[in-house]
């Protein structure tokens, strides 16, 4: 099979990594990938939002499969290019994938089909927003409509906190239109844990459970990132919680997602909130997480390629049952200096060749590029070191050992992934 990975970060390197091992795979691509893809999989020039060359690219070198990392592509309608040309695409179509571009579609989505979910009221104005504030009351959580690379999201405590957030929205418009229609949102409390599933329109099989640390700094302060690193799996959903996962959240989704003819074949990856009164649903992604497809990647010891070929044909039901490695995997995200603010371009990157021959580790590129002969930085999340080992905490251990081996000026990572993991209690 000839398979093509559309995306450049660590989660596409994760995903040629697996597709690499998989016993169907001769050819890999990836456009455009990067520095550490290109060990892999023969990388092709080509920007991920370019759907149209992707399509010409996929059309002219006879791709099998192709298989879409990143939200941008999707919600530009890669997968509709790809089925108009009779092509194969695992991702989701454009209309499907608004469940992730949308937040208030999302929400009158759970409402129309029952899936659990924090109570919501959609505003489109200053006013509405004030009159909705009052009616959910302190905490409450401010949520851009569109996509705003996970920086649409505040909670605000006070009257003071929510006048300097709606000003953001709807007067500075730091979100643009994205943040025209915010939606207002009840705080909900608990532990979060991310719950990928691969989609086939019909069915869908759940991967290993994930967590995602998104705040930069330790004990999740700071700012969100892209996730500063995370593991496999969460450590805190037990199997009867992922059958209610399943049950309240994913299959009401996907049977909705069909019956208003949004058919999802894809990854839905739910961004849950276990609280009290159990699985909340708080977003939906069409797409593979990232840090968490890094973690979860390494445990898969069924055939990649198989598995997202059945799906991107509708037929999973005929895929055997998962199998997962006991083991777990831990990931740390080495980020440079500024990150997630504005951060440094072009530091030397020194020891990822030592750090990869550690026990266990794999290292995956997220924003790396060669400058003559040298590796440096070229992204905010630069690196992402994963290790597996018996326990979540080993893993983690692992990972940090390999972290330390590998220096750039103004790297930072976060000290605490794993720490308060508990031990595993499910896959
Ligand atoms: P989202 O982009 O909707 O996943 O939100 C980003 C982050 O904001 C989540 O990972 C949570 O940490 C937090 N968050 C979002 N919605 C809520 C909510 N209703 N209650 C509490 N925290 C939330
Ligand atoms: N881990 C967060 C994301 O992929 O959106």
């Amino acid at each position: 099979m000839k398979v093509l990975v559309v995306g450049s970060g660590g989660r596409e390197h994760a995903l040629c990594w697996g597709l690499r091992r998989s016993a169907f795979v001769e050819e890999l691509f990836c456009a455009p990938g990067n520095p550490g893809i290109a060990e892999t999989a023969d990388c092709l020039p080509v920007s991920s939002g370019n759907i149209v060359e992707i399509a010409d690219l996929a059309e002219k070198l006879q791709f099998d499969l192709t298989v879409v990392g990143p939200e941008l592509p999707l919600s530009l309608g890669i997968a509709d290019e790809f089925s108009k040309r009779g092509m194969t695409l695992f991702g989701p179509s454009r209309v499907a994938a608004q469940i992730e571009t949308s937040k208030v579609f999302a929400k009158e989505f759970f409402r129309r089909h029952g899936v659990a979910t924090a109570r919501g009221i959609a505003c489109a104005s200053k006013s509405e927003a004030d009159a909705a504030i009052r009616q959910m009351g302190y905490p409450c959580v401010l949520k851009a409509d569109g996509l705003a690379s996970g920086k649409g999201v505040l909670t605000v405590e006070s009257g003071e906190d929510a006048e300097r957030a709606l000003s953001l929205f709807f007067q500075e418009r730091v979100f643009g239109a994205g943040g025209d229609r915010i939606l207002v949102e009840e705080f909900l409390s608990g532990n979060e844990a991310s719950f990928l599933a691969v989609c086939d329109g019909q069915n869908a099989v759940p991967l290993p459970t994930a967590r995602d640390y998104k705040k930069v700094y330790d004990g999740d302060r700071g700012p969100n990132t892209g996730g500063m690193g995370g593991h496999s799996p969460a450590g805190i959903l037990d199997a009867a919680t992922s059958s209610r996962v399943m049950k309240e959240i994913l299959w009401p989704t996907l049977k909705g997602l069909e019956a208003e003819g949004r058919t999802f074949t894809g990854v839905l990856y739910a961004g849950l909130m276990l609280t009290e009164d159990g699985p909340k649903i708080l977003e939906f992604n069409a797409r593979f997480g990232d840090p968490e497809t890094e973690v979860i990647i390494p445990r898969l010891q069924s055939d990649l390629a198989g598995l997202l070929m059945a799906a991107a044909r509708g037929e999973l039901d005929r895929f055997p049952a998962l199998e997962i490695k006991p083991e777990a995997c831990a990931a740390v995200v080495l980020c440079a200096g500024g990150y997630p603010g504005n951060y440094e371009h072009g530091k030397p990157i020194r020891g990822v060749n030592e750090a990869a021959k550690m026990a266990g580790v794999e290292i995956f590129h997220a924003g790396t590029a060669i400058e003559g002969d040298h590796l440096v930085t070229a992204g905010g999340r630069v690196l992402v070191v994963t290790a597996c080992a018996p326990t979540i905490g080993e893993a983690a251990s692992r990972a940090y050992e390999a972290a330390e081996v590998i220096e750039f000026e103004g790297k930072h990572l976060r000290r605490d992934i794993g720490a308060r993991a508990g031990r595993p209690t499910s896959s």
